[in-house]
């Protein structure tokens, strides 16, 4: 689900007449941002003498801007960041991202990591089975103002061949894994990423994408056992628990001392641009609700704590049924067994410990590029509604002795960048120093939710049929 963005042809000739300018003896910098509404990127500044310090300082928090930089390169002073980004796919995206943007949101972690480190990014090492995808990744990366942290990584095809090489001066401080989830999340060989690493690095923080598994949930939790005894710091990519208006919506929560009575999620994909066959494919990829729907199950969660599992219900719109007819989908879909076809819409209902009400609409409907997202939340007096968490995130609220609702916005929210920055400060100044706010063990738990709801529609399906 992309959106092109068009370079402006002045930024072009701007472009060319900064490489071209007589270098200082500082840095000098040209700072490109992307115009939203003109989805047109073009020159935001440039920085004639400066430091990475001061311009670090000039770039907004939470914005993403594109640097062009022009400096003498020495070797790098104080500590270094080893990291080791396990999935060509994130590098690939970072790429992609920047050129490409998204409805939903721009996810590649490289460039939130270069953001955050500067030049104490030092990737060692990019495992990734397509060596050719992971090589051209990285001669685009060695080939910008990044180069320090790309220029001696290896790339290795599996864990394995790259724990077999590792040297000891190269012991990474943290791993970044965005690999497809069906090689993890379990302690069977070939699906055991977690425990090939734990066992020859132990102690290593893990940074691991969502969903953490596609296999049994029990095996998911076995996993999470293992990382808990094994004591590395986890954060998994829940990344809507770092927007701003979330961490509002706990703080009116915790605040007013309220339990939640109700939540409902409300996630509307668009799917005329999806075009990935897998992804249609249950057989390939554990479906919509496990692989998508997952982060507002999460939020759920967030909010009104643990779901009674056995409460789950649900219903699917299956592709077969007289409305599950899609007129859009963007390649042939006979090309996948009709019994892997995903449903069109699921709708689940279920009890939380305290006995508050969860329910979740999924749904496979819209056309054009934006998703419709929104979820409401009602405890006593008070309505709390997330809208567009993933585009331009906004809390409606409600509050008692007033019938309007406040509107509360943090315009340039990153919770991408939130997300890297609290784990990589979690690294650098001890566990305390800014919350990881998605644990393995909790992120398992939001796994199991979306499995309970995943089998109860499929269960419902086949009692109708
Ligand atoms: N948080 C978010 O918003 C967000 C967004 C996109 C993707 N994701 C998650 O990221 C993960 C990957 O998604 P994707 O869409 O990039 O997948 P993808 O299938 O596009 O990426 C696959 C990449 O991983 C490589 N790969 C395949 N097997 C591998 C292995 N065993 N080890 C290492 N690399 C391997 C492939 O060569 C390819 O480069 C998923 O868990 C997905 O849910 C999260």
């Amino acid at each position: 689900m992309s959106t092109t963005v068009d370079i402006d042809p002045t930024l072009l000739q701007e472009l060319r007449t900064f490489r071209l300018k007589k270098s200082s003896s500082k840095t000098a910098a040209a700072v490109v941002k992307i115009d939203k509404k003109k989805l047109l990127m073009v020159m935001d500044e440039i920085y004639d003498s400066t430091t990475l310090d001061e311009l670090v300082e000039e770039l907004p928090e939470h914005s993403p801007r594109f640097i062009v930089l022009s400096y003498e390169l020495h070797h790098e002073h104080g500590r270094i960041s080893y990291v080791i980004d396990i999935r060509d796919g994130e590098l690939s995206d970072t790429i992609l991202r920047e050129r490409l943007g998204s409805d939903e949101g721009p996810w590649n972690h490289t460039f939130r990591l270069e953001h955050k480190l500067g030049p104490r990014l030092k990737v060692t090492a990019l495992i990734d089975p397509s060596k050719e995808r992971a090589e051209k990744v990285l001669e685009t990366k060695r080939n910008s103002f990044v180069l320090s942290a790309y220029k001696d990584t290896v790339v290795y095809p599996s864990a394995q061949a790259y724990i077999a090489d590792l040297k000891p001066e190269l012991h990474p401080h943290v791993i970044w894994v965005g690999s497809p989830p069906a090689y993890r999340g379990s302690m069977a060989p070939g699906h055991d990423l977690e425990r090939v690493l734990t066992d020859i690095l132990p102690g290593v923080p893990l940074f691991i994408e969502k969903p953490v598994a596609t296999g049994p949930v029990e095996d998911a939790f076995e996993v999470a056992d293992m990382l808990i005894n094994s004591g590395n710091l986890v954060s998994v990519g829940y990344m809507l628990r770092y927007l701003k208006v979330v961490q509002k919506m706990k703080q009116i929560l915790d605040e007013n001392n309220l339990e939640v009575m109700s939540v409902n999620a409300r996630y509307i994909m668009a799917y005329e641009q999806t075009a990935k066959l897998d992804w249609w494919d249950k057989s390939q990829n554990p479906g919509p609700i496990v692989e998508q729907a997952t982060h507002f199950c999460d939020l759920c969660r967030y909010f009104a704590g643990e779901v009674d599992l056995d409460s789950v219900s649900a219903h699917a719109l299956e592709y077969n049924e007289p409305a599950g007819k899609l007129s859009k989908i963007p390649f042939d879909e006979s090309l996948i067994k009709p019994e892997n076809r995903i449903p069109r819409i699921t709708a689940a209902t279920w009890k939380f410990e305290t006995g508050a009400v969860g329910s979740l609409t999924h749904a496979v409907a819209l056309q054009g590029h934006n998703y419709s997202t929104e979820l409401d939340l009602y405890a006593d007096g008070h309505m709390l509604r997330l809208v567009d968490p993933y585009n331009n995130p906004v809390l409606y609220f409600r509050r008692p002795g007033d019938d309007h609702e406040e509107i509360v916005r943090y315009p340039n929210d990153d919770p991408f960048f939130s997300e890297v920055s609290n784990l990589i400060d979690c690294i650098e100044h001890g566990p305390n120093a800014a919350p990881i706010l998605s644990s393995y063990e909790d992120a398992t738990k939001t796994y199991a939710l979306t499995w309970a709801i995943r089998m109860a529609s499929e269960r419902s399906t086949k009692k109708v049929a």
